[in-house]
């Protein structure tokens, strides 16, 4: 099937899946309160459900699914889902984002189901660092996590960083290095201002240019490397040949070339990362819409799309969170835990 394009020729390829709002870790950058308003769970689809809704997105050209949260390990039965997934010839790929502190119990399960990408979270190596950023001491679990989803077969791993001024800033080279030794590619990210990053504030994003300069200090000419496809990362090799991305979603974001969908684990479905309001596809599969209804409303939704949140956030001259705290307590569908990171 060929994809459907949307307002800006982008085409409808890439279904980012969050399987659960809920998480086991508090990231600053991404839920930094003291408590959060959860999604009821009668809401919650089935994967029954969330598997109606693949089949309408896959058929308007979807072939990627990537299985994100919250934590979606936290999902029970996660395993069983994936296969469901994998037994779907339309798609081409599945992968999974963690933060990885339960990788270890389940890589194994999910690699036998059919799962064929994880990129875990890792934003640090440092175990005070990580409790101070994440408000809990789990760095030794996502490290062996990381480990074990290796041993489970996952080989072609990728690591997630989000750079912050003044937290891990200078870990750049250092995370490289593990990177290496584990053989996977680390990629670091911007600070984004997105959904519950209430305590964003631009001197706090190390740009991609800054982080280039630290790496080239510490390992020597950084070479770009070419590319074209719509993956957020650029890619970068180092003189001995290591490659690394950056994902520069503030100062240079990616819009252009954006086929991401994100549902919500209520079947809320957002275009953006930034978008202020979703179509709640819930609401019509539990009406009784039929397939070719289903089909109509995501087909029509993502031809009207003309999206581009971070660019427009990028115009912006005073730049401030994105959502107030009382905003995303009365909508936490604005959440980045609930839309999926
Ligand atoms: P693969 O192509 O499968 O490697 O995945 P990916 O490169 O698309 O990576 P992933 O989707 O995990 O995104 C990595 C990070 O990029 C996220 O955790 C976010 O920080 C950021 N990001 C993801 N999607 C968007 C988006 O739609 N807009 C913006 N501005 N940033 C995004
Ligand atoms: N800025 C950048 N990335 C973020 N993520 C969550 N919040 C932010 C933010 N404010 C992404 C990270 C994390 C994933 C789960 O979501 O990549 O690893
Ligand atoms: Fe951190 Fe991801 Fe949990 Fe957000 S959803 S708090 S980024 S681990």
């Amino acid at each position: 099937m060929s994809a459907l394009p949307d307002r800006f020729g982008r085409p409808l390829r890439n279904l980012r899946l969050s399987v659960t709002d809920r998480c086991n870790l508090r990231c600053q950058y991404c839920m930094p309160e003291e408590d959060y308003v959860w999604l009821p769970k009668a809401d919650v689809l089935t994967f029954e459900e969330t598997l109606q809704l693949v089949d309408v997105f896959c058929a308007l050209g979807v072939d990627k699914v990537r299985l994100t949260g919250g934590e979606p390990l936290l999902r029970q039965e996660l395993p069983v889902f994936v296969r469901m997934l994998a037994d779907r010839p339309a798609i081409r790929e599945i992968a999974l984002t963690s933060n990885g502190v339960l990788l270890a119990e389940h890589a194994a399960a999910l690699r036998a189901a059919g799962l064929q990408r994880i990129t875990v979270s890792l934003d640090t190596l440092d175990r005070g660092t990580f409790q101070m950023l994440s408000r809990r001491d789990d760095l030794a679990r996502v490290l062996a996590g990381i480990d074990a989803a290796r041993a489970a077969g996952f080989t072609d791993l990728k690591l997630d960083t989000v750079v912050i001024d003044g937290i891990n800033d200078a870990e750049l080279p250092a995370l490289v290095d593990f990177a290496r030794g584990k053989g996977a590619e680390v990629r670091f990210i911007e600070y984004m201002d997105v959904g519950g990053a209430t305590h964003w504030r631009m001197d706090r994003v190390v740009s991609r240019e800054r982080m280039l300069q630290q790496l080239t200090a510490a390992f020597g000419p950084i070479r770009a490397i070419p590319r074209n496809d719509s993956a957020p990362a650029e890619r970068f090799t180092l003189p001995d040949g290591t490659t690394f991305g950056v994902i520069a979603s503030v100062t240079a974001p990616f819009c252009a070339t954006c086929d991401r969908a994100r549902l919500t684990a209520d079947g809320m479905w957002f275009t953006c990362l930034y978008a202020k309001a979703g179509t709640d596809l819930r609401a019509a599969l539990r009406g009784g819409a039929s397939v070719a209804e289903l089909t109509q409303l995501v087909a029509t939704t993502w031809a009207a799309r003309s999206d581009r949140g971070a660019e427009q956030r990028a115009a912006m001259p005073d730049r401030t969170p994105l959502a107030a705290r009382d905003a995303l307590r009365a909508s936490p569908h604005l959440e980045m835990h609930t839309r999926g990171g």
